[in-house]
């Protein structure tokens, strides 16, 4: 067999789950070949952790791999304790950049096994695994010509691949080419009005602000709101309003609207907005919004490939999976990436971001949102 079969069949989604646990990197190498041949893995040229808590990576991407659309995540995956674990990041980059570079930043949540792995080992040379780009959210190809940009903590990752791309685009009139680095050079296409809103506790935790001000230059107008101490450069503070809008974005009623932070972030754009508005906003959650659960739900969950029973109270089918001491494989956690999914044999789930059960067997269920309604049976 020759290399490219060899890339293409460690590639594939499906040989990665076949694999699991151990990277395609492992049984690459048995095979005598080069892990740089291989595409489903990016090697990390710089870590930085320019603000506390937050780790960013440089990498250099395999030849061929697909990049996210401007907004969308990317797949990573690193192997802790011999065990591949997922989740999945926005390149910060343009979509447009060229030269096989991409950027994330990945903030350590206390107890996240892979964002704390990084901040504690990311170094130049660690190999990633790569999957498939995911996101609710992404730029539309057809640019809309104004656009309002609202994000909060993580949420600024999505927004500055969107903002640098559409920086890189010159879809901003007003702007001065000379500033711009090398992955912004401009490629004229639909102008328009791009403004951005970003709340975090203070300016100073803001990573990336460089970069912020590069997209300023460029005709965005950009502001960090900080909610806890001090004002932004336009004196704007504390918590999204209407008046913060209507100061920045005045031509917002006609904008597209992309949204990505935490809840009270979106639940104060949705008062700005009203219902109706906010139903057109895209957006990029930080985790799935779940229906209401019936106490009565929950049950005997055998995972049949396993040979483990175990009871479930309500919990996801992921999160009773492992609580049983097993280790699917997943992504997201919240029902965006399909890496979860597995197929129930018997028995009746619940999603839990539409409220819906569903009991027809040999159904394929995302286990990181469903929870059983009575006793079910998973192939896992
Ligand atoms: S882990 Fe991503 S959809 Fe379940």
């Amino acid at each position: 067999m020759t290399a490219p079969p060899i890339r293409r069949l460690f590639s594939r989604s499906i040989t990665r789950t076949l694999l699991t646990p151990h990277p395609a990197e492992h049984y690459i190498r048995s095979l005598g070949l080069e892990w740089s041949d291989d595409p489903t893995g990016a090697t990390v040229l710089t870590v930085d952790r320019p603000v506390p808590d937050v780790t960013v990576l440089r990498l250099r991407m395999p030849a061929g791999v697909k990049r996210p659309e401007p907004g969308a995540a990317l797949e990573v995956g690193v192997v802790v304790n011999g065990v591949v674990h997922r989740r999945h990041y926005s390149p910060v980059d343009a979509a447009t950049r060229a030269d096989g570079l991409a950027t994330i930043a990945v903030r350590r949540h206390p107890g996240g096994i892979v964002s704390e792995f990084l901040w504690d080992e990311a170094a130049p040379g660690m190999r990633l695994l790569l999957g498939d780009p995911a996101g609710e959210m992404s730029l539309p190809q057809t640019r809309p010509a104004d656009i309002l940009l609202v994000s909060g903590g993580s949420g600024i990752t999505p927004m500055l691949s969107i903002a640098s791309t559409l920086a890189s685009e010159g879809h901003c009139a007003d702007r001065d080419t000379g500033t711009l680095g090398p992955d912004l050079a401009i490629t004229p296409s639909t102008q328009g009005r791009v403004a951005w809103l970003h709340y975090a506790r203070r300016v100073e935790d803001v990573p990336f602000r460089d970069r912020l001000r590069e997209l300023s230059r460029a005709g965005i107008d950009v502001q960090v709101i900080p909610t806890a101490e001090g004002t932004s450069t336009w004196g704007l503070d504390g918590h999204l309003t209407a008046a913060h809008l209507e100061a920045v974005a005045p031509w917002h009623p006609g904008a597209t609207v992309f949204l990505c932070g935490p809840e009270g972030l979106a639940t104060g754009l949705e008062d700005a907005l009203g219902t109706d508005r906010f139903a057109e906003v895209l957006r990029e959650r930080f985790t799935a919004t779940v229906a209401e659960v019936p106490d009565t739900d929950g049950g005997a969950v055998t995972h049949v490939r396993s040979g483990v029973t175990a009871q479930n109270n309500g919990a996801t089918l992921l999160e009773g999976a492992e609580a049983a001491g097993l280790n699917p494989q997943h992504g997201c956690r919240m029902g965006i990436c399909h890496t979860c999914t597995a197929v129930r044999l018997s028995g009746a789930t619940r999603d839990l971001r539409t409220g819906e059960v569903d009991s027809e067997p040999g159904c394929r269920v995302q286990i990181c949102v469903s929870a059983p309604v009575g006793d079910v049976e998973i192939d896992l």
